[in-house]
Formats: C-alpha cells, structure tokens, sequence
C-alpha cells in the first residue's frame, strides 16, 4: 500500500467515544504499518479542557484498550504520540477556528508538511455539522494559494447522514456550498471491512459468478446484521432515529447494493458508486398501505439476557417511555430491475438478538430436475452462498455432497474460505483502511451524496407507512431473533431465514437408489 501524502488529521469531537474507540486506534495501526506518512500530524479539537499531555495519555489508553495489535509497540506509539495535539475549542466560534487554523499553520513548519493538506473528521453529534462545516468553509476561502495548486482540503463526515431525505438534501445542500464532491468523503464503516471489498472481488474477478447471479438462479438473498448489545447509553440518539434509520438506511442497504448492482465500467469511485445509486433507485418502496406486508418493526422487552436481567428499550435512559421506535426492522424489498425482477431481499437487523452476526446469504434455486427428489426420502437442499462479514470472516458454498459408503445418502456439506485459516492474518479495522483512503483521496468506499438521497427515499416511503400503520413494533425477548412477525414475513413465503449458526446441522437424506 502507498504511504499516505502528508497532512494535518483535524478531528472534531476527539474526546468523544468514536474517536477513543476506532479513529486513534486506527491511527496507531497506520503508523504500525509505515502508512501513516512521518510529515503528518494529529490535531484532538474538542470543548473539554484538556492539555497536549493529557491528550496523549488519553489516546494511549484508547490504544491500549482498542487497538488491533496488542500488546502496544511502543517504538511506533513514541512515533505517533510525538505527533499528538489538542485544541479546546468551540465548534461554531470562528475566533475558535482561526486559532486552531494558525496552530495548524505552525505545526505545518515544525513537521514539515510542506504542501498544508488538510484532513478535518468530524465525528461529532449532527447538531454540530452545520457550524462547523460552515466555519471551515469560510476559512478555506481564505486559504486559497496560488503557490499550492496541489494543496488539498478534504472532509470526512460520520453518520447519521440526515434523518430523512430532506435533512440529508439540506446537509448536501451546506457541504456542496463550501467543498466539491471530491472533497466530501461521507464514511459508512461496513464499507472499509475487509468481506465487504472482498463482495466485488468475488463477484467480478471470478467467471463464474456472472452468469447465474440473478433471479433466474437464485431463488432469494437475506442479509442479517444482529447484535447482541441493546442501546449502551446512546438513548438519547437512538430514540430518535431506531433501526431503520440507524442500520438499514446505510449498513444494510450497501451490502444489499454490492451484491445487488451491475458490474461496473472500472473499479473507480464514480463507476462503482453510478453501479449502486442504480440499484438504490430500482428498488420498489413498499405503498403506505402495504407496509405492513413488507416490515415488521420491534422493540426489545425486559428480560435475561447471556446470565443477566435486562431491562427493556423502554426503560434505557434517554428514551421516551412511550416510544414506539424500533430496535429491530425486517424489510422485504424488490429491486425492479432486469436482474432481479419478482426476486425478494430480505433484510433484518435489531438489537438484543441472539448473536452478533453480519452475513449475506444468497440461496439458489433447487434443481430443475427432480432426479434424485424421485428416490430420496426429502428433496436435496438448496445451494446458499454465505458471505460472513463479521465474526470469522469468510465466505462458505454449501453444496449436496454423497456420505461415503455403500448406500446413497446425501449431506448438505460447506466449502469453507476464512479469512484467518488462509492468510493467516486477521482483518484490518474498516477505519484503518477508509482513513488511509481518505488521505490518498480515493472515493469508492465513501458514500456519494445521490447515493445517500436515493437511500433515503426508500427510507422515508416506509417511515411514512409505519407512521400510518395501527401496527406498533412487536416487542420480544432480549437473546432471541426479533419478534414473531420477523419470522411470518420470511415464512409465509414458504422460506425461513437462514444463517450460518443456525442451530443443528441439516439431516442426511437417505435415497433408494
Ligand atoms: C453503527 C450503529 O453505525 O453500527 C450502531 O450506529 C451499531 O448502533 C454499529 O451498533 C454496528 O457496527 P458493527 O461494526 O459492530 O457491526
């Protein structure tokens, strides 16, 4: 991988959880690696008064606890905590950002960051986007400089990117008033893990993929994202958005376009991300009428959960005690396109589930011929393809292979590829490799700005049903896979959800042959 060009990390929000849990952390595993380059420094800019020093014990801590490589290198922390800073400062204040500006100009001198890019990150609450985007916008007004025609400014933006289509257009609106698109880097952290990038590389640099990955062949598509944490402390946000906004709208949603789109023109930011807002745009929003049809929405209850009592959503600080928003969503959706025309996704999320598993599974169509159906006591099952994102990435066929001996049974067997058996290595952090990407300004695992509009109106269109519906969220027990409803949705289909630690094996099938 190339070292990044030099650069002033700026992040917005640094004594918060994100910064303390993934963007240090993630720092120290480029600087690790060589890939952090030595004429870049970091800038922690945040309300609290902290000094430097401070700052430093606070991100060795964070590296301590969070980082990928444990125990801690100390040669390469020396190097990164040497170019560790802290501003305290107001995030709308211009005064504020003039002083950080010249602190920024003088440590340029001191670490030789000659050409003075700039990388701001803000992962701070969506409340503070809007002055400090336009702050930094009126600032690089006055940065302009003819003896720097190179020198780059760029922007990487958290979620939640809006709450509906029209905040999102509002928030594009601000961006695109004071950056270009390719200044904007809107980051959506399943995008940068490692199963996910390998999605296009298995669809488009093997062969024998292309020919069967559409609704001729494959019978359906689940993606399941489920966690075994309730809403640890972020009530307050929560509340406000549930599982849709939260999960569906962005995680969920780009695996579903990844797996889903057209093969690209080029593997470039703007011919994969032209490939994926297609598939936004061909997907067919359930009607306000039918929403129920089409969603199921829970809410976790009181209950136990791995050894411990739980209490229920309604009960989590922050959260109104009458609140209807969901911890768990199930969405059958249709993209109306060529390739999966009448073919259903189904896709479902939720906290408090049994496990924590991200996977798609791509279930193929039975055989057309019902040979060994004839004489077998049970059909022979289908193919799935699973892609595991998280844990113990990899991606597994399970085919129909012959028990050996002397009679004809047959055994639904898996091919198993894990990341960890044949590299010998585990994963990169997704932040790891998006920030890296952020400094060599490649786009193509960022979210273009109509990718994230054309999302949203698929999202708003169900917001609305749900709004209409007599049909609150189901609730169900913490530990178990979401409410009765999620399973109703998949079964009253004659399909059931599948994932790869579904309980006991499949049964060997004897036949008469
Ligand atoms: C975040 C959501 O985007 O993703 C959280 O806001 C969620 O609610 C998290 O817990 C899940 O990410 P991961 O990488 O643990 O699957």
């Amino acid at each position: 991988m190339p070292a990044s060009p030099s650069c002033a990390i700026v992040i917005f929000g640094a004594s918060g959880d994100l910064a303390h849990r993934k963007l240090i952390p993630a720092l120290y595993e480029l600087t690790l690696q060589g890939l952090l380059n030595e004429h870049s420094y970091i800038v922690g800019y945040s309300r609290s008064a902290v000094s430097d020093e401070q700052y430093r014990g606070q991100c060795r801590e964070a590296v301590e606890k969070h980082a990928r490589s444990r125990p801690i290198d100390l040669e390469a922390w020396k190097r990164l905590e040497g170019r560790l800073f802290y501003v305290q400062a107001d995030y709308g204040s211009a005064e504020d950002h003039a002083k950080v500006a010249s602190r920024l100009d003088q440590l340029d001198v001191k670490f030789g960051n000659e050409a003075g890019n700039r990388l701001f990150y803000l992962a701070t609450p969506p409340n503070t986007f809007e002055p400090i985007i336009t702050r930094l916008g009126e600032r690089r007004q006055t940065r302009q400089d003819e003896q720097h025609p190179r020198r780059w400014e760029r922007i990487i933006i958290e979620k939640p990117f809006g709450r509906d289509l029209a905040t999102a257009k509002k928030l594009n609106g601000l961006l695109l008033n004071h950056f270009t698109e390719d200044q904007v880097f809107r980051i959506d952290h399943y995008l940068g893990k490692e199963t996910v990038q390998n999605l296009m590389v298995m669809r488009f640099a093997n062969s024998i993929f292309e020919p069967i990955w559409n609704y001729k062949y494959i019978d359906h598509v689940q993606i399941t994202v489920s966690e075994t944490l309730g809403v640890e402390g972020r009530g307050g946000y929560y509340d406000r958005s549930g599982a849709l906004r939260d999960m569906v709208q962005n995680h969920l949603f780009q695996l579903m376009a990844l797996v889903a789109m057209e093969p690209p023109v080029a593997l470039d930011a703007q011919s994969v991300r032209d490939e994926k807002v297609k598939v936004y745009r061909s997907i067919r929003a359930p009607r306000t009428a039918d929403v129920d049809t089409f969603t199921v929405r829970g809410q976790y209850a009181a209950g136990e959960h791995a050894g411990h009592q739980t209490e229920g959503y309604l009960k989590e600080k922050e959260v109104n005690p009458a609140s209807t928003t969901e911890t768990f969503a199930a969405v059958k959706l249709y993209i109306d396109n060529w390739r999966w025309s009448g073919m259903p996704f189904y896709l479902r999320t939720g906290k408090f589930l049994e496990e924590k598993l991200s996977e798609i599974v791509v279930r193929f169509r039975s055989p057309p011929l019902t040979l060994f159906q004839k004489q077998c006591e049970s059909p022979v099952y289908p193919n799935d393809l699973v892609i595991r994102v998280q844990p113990e990435e990899g991606i597994s066929w399970r085919l129909n292979g012959k028990v050996p001996g002397s009679q004809m049974s047959i055994k639904s067997v898996a091919l198993d590829f894990l990341y960890h058996t044949t590299f010998n290595t585990e994963p990169p952090e997704a932040y790891e490799r998006l920030i890296h990407d952020a400094m060599l300004g490649e786009q193509t695992l960022f979210i273009r700005g109509d990718e994230v509009e054309a999302a949203w109106s698929v999202i708003d269109r169900i917001e609305e049903g749900w709004a209409m519906s007599k049909n609150p969220p189901q609730s169900y027990a913490p530990g178990s896979w979401g409410p009765k409803r999620a399973m109703d949705l998949i079964e009253n289909d004659g399909r059931r959800w599948l994932h790869s630690g579904n309980g006991a094996p499949e049964p060997i099938i004897a036949c008469a042959l």
